[in-house]
Parts: C-alpha cells; sequence; structure tokens
C-alpha cells in the first residue's frame, strides 16, 4: 500500500514465467499488436505511435523530452512535487530553457499559472504531472492543454500514477506526448512505460534540425521496430511485456470506467474510516488523488516508527512524505490490484492500534 509498485495478480505473474520467443517472433510481433491496441484503449487516444518504452516510468519521461526538444528551446513545465522537479532536470539536460510554474507540494497546477508563466513566450512545449506520487494531488489538465497549444506549444503529460485509476482520455484533452508507468494502476511490475505521440509530436520530431540526444530513445528508430517494419532496434524485454499483455488484458475484462469507480470507492471508503480516526487528507481538497492519499500525521505521531510498526508488526507498507512533505504525511496507495476494501479496512484498523 506504498506508492508503487502495487501488488500484481497471479495470472500477470504466471505470464512472466512462460517460456522465451524470439523479439521478432511472429507470436510476439502478433503480441505487440496487441499490446499497442490495448494501450490505445487505456490511454483513449487514436494515436497511431503508442507502445511501450523499454524501462522505467522515467525512460517515458526522458522519451517525451529528447525526441521533441533541442538545445535552446523554450519549455515550460508546472512544478509541485518531486516528479515535476524531474521533468525540469531531463529538459535542461536536453538543453530547454525551463520557466517553472511552481505551486505549493500538495496543491495542483492552476491553469492561470500556466497561462500567466507563458506570457512573451513562445515555448516549444508545456508539460505537467497529471498525478503527483509524492503529494496526492491530481491537476486537471483540459484548460493547461488549451493554452500550450494557443501558444503554439506541444503538451506533454505524465500519467505514470493516473493511468488505469481515474479518468485520463488522451485525445479528448489533445495531449501531445503522454508517458505512463507499469507498476502503479496497471498492476503489472516495474519495467515497461506506455507512451503515446500524437501526429503532432511525432511530426516535430521527424523535423527536428539536430539528431535526438539519446539513441535508445529516439522515436524515429523506435518506430520501425514498434510499427510495421519491425527492424530490429534492440531485445525487448519478452518477459516484461507478456507481463504488460496479460496486466492490460485484465483492465480490459474488468472495464476502464469501472476500473476508475473501484478506485474512486476505496478511496471514499479510506476517508471515512480517517475521518473516524479523526485524521484527514494532506492535499488539495476536491483534488485528491484517489490512488495515492495522503494521509496527514496527527500531532505528537512518531511518523516513521508509525509506519515501521505497520510493516513488521502488519505487513502493511505506505510511503514517507518527500521534500517539503518528509515527516509530514504517510502516502497510502491504493492502486490497481491494491485498491480493495479489505486492504483499506486493514490497513485502517492497524493505523488505529499504532496511534493508540
Ligand atoms: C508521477 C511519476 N512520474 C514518474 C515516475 C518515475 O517512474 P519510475 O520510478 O518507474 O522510473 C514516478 C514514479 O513513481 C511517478 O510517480
Amino acid at each position: 500500500m506504498g506508492p508503487g509498485p502495487s501488488d500484481v495478480g497471479p495470472s500477470v505473474l504466471k505470464a512472466m514465467s512462460m517460456p522465451l520467443v524470439g523479439h521478432l517472433d511472429p507470436v510476439f510481433v502478433k503480441m505487440m499488436e496487441e499490446i499497442k491496441a490495448m494501450l490505445r484503449g487505456i490511454f483513449l487516444t487514436q494515436n497511431e505511435m503508442t507502445f511501450p518504452v523499454s524501462g522505467t516510468g522515467s525512460a517515458g519521461m526522458e522519451f517525451c523530452f529528447v525526441n521533441l526538444i533541442e538545445p535552446g528551446d523554450e519549455v515550460v513545465i508546472g512544478v509541485n512535487g518531486v516528479f515535476g522537479t524531474r521533468m525540469v532536470d531531463v529538459a535542461e539536460r536536453c538543453g530547454a530553457k525551463v520557466t517553472k510554474v511552481e505551486a505549493p507540494w500538495g496543491r495542483i497546477i492552476e491553469a492561470q499559472a500556466v497561462a500567466e508563466a507563458m506570457k512573451g513566450k513562445k515555448p516549444k512545449v508545456v508539460a505537467v504531472v497529471h498525478a503527483e506520487t509524492s503529494t496526492g494531488a491530481l491537476t486537471p489538465v483540459e484548460e493547461i492543454a488549451k493554452i500550450a497549444h494557443a501558444a503554439g506549444a506541444l503538451f506533454v503529460l505524465d500519467t505514470v500514477t493516473s493511468l488505469g485509476g481515474c479518468p485520463v482520455r488522451i485525445d479528448d484533452w489533445q495531449v501531445d506526448a503522454v508517458y505512463s508507468g507499469t507498476q502503479k494502476c496497471l498492476s503489472c511490475p516495474p519495467g515497461l512505460s506506455p507512451v503515446s505521440l500524437s501526429p503532432r509530436a511525432l511530426e516535430a520530431a521527424r523535423t527536428r534540425k539536430t539528431k535526438v540526444q539519446s539513441w535508445y530513445l529516439d522515436v524515429n528508430l523506435l518506430a520501425s521496430y514498434w510499427g510495421q517494419e519491425r527492424v530490429y532496434h534492440h531485445t525487448a524485454p519478452i518477459s516484461m511485456n507478456y507481463a504488460l499483455h496479460e496486466a492490460l488484458r485484465l483492465v480490459m475484462v474488468e472495464g476502464l470506467e469501472n476500473r476508475w469507480k473501484r478506485h474512486q470507492e476505496n478511496h471514499q471508503l479510506l476517508r471515512e474510516g480517517l475521518t473516524k480516526l479523526g485524521l484527514t487528507l494532506a492535499s488539495q481538497e476536491g483534488h485528491q488523488l484517489w490512488q495515492l492519499n495522503a494521509v496527514a500525521v496527527p500531532t505528537g505521531a512518531d511518523e516513521a516508527g508509525v509506519r515501521k510498526r505497520l510493516l513488521t508488526d502488519f505487513g502493511i507498507e505506505v510511503g514517507a512524505g518527500l521534500g517539503p512533505l518528509k515527516g509530514k504525511i504517510w502516502r497510502v496507495g491504493l492502486m490497481g490490484e491494491t485498491s480493495k476494501p479489505e486492504n483499506v479496512k486493514a490497513f485502517l484498523s492497524a493505523l488505529e492500534t499504532c496511534l493508540k
């Protein structure tokens, strides 16, 4: 019940243990097509360029930035936690001139603040984190995407923690480049990063003046592997793709909207239980994540002591606060397979015992 990886279902673990085939084997190629189709269904996009990058969520982040940014490009990034901060680092390593739109950790990035920061600028990219795993805040992004497009910029979105756990609508929101991770609400082990590029973003990557800094993450090369040509690029992690195929199948079987609803209901159950214990959530009211709950540590409680005892006495892992939230919150994940009423009840009862 930490900030990820979440629990993984038995059929996903079983899929990982299946015999290997070659990464250009027709069976694997068929599986790649099915993974791409299921990812489109979960990202709610028609984007042809939708596939899992070999690497964790941070590789997806780098994929988006290295392909879209050239040295000297202006980039506007929302920073309200660890992962917005990481985006800034990645963009700067690509040679971008970054303007940060900062919000206190736990609060959302306001569209108005993005608009203000863009005045007089002509950014190539505007980027925000949808679900900030370090704080538990969910930033609404539709308006920010409109502001980015009105200024001629591409809109990049981090959905590592949101995908599969709450609405993510890539085409409706007009997101140009999006990345996610397998180990949160998709309930697959960490190791792949689903990504999707709009035709506009792909065009930007194709018509750059300079070569993409990273050979491994260059979409122009990856397109020949994940597209119809099937030209060898790197050896895809076969077993991870088996796992993702099965995890995505489970999402499809449950139904995307049912899955979102399940995450919402278990979050609600947790909230009600916390209220009974006199506890509250620390992230901004009205924008609290269903899958990552930032529980405010009550005055006088030993934050690290409670977390340790939850693990040793009850076998329950929760996350600590990071940065300015260190010592102030417990991060309780209800992601994918972990989002179950029995987990919520076990956590509340264990927490009550620890606090007493
Ligand atoms: C919102 C967000 N973005 C990016 C990442 C980086 O993903 P990974 O740790 O899989 O590289 C994480 C990981 O927790 C995350 O929560």
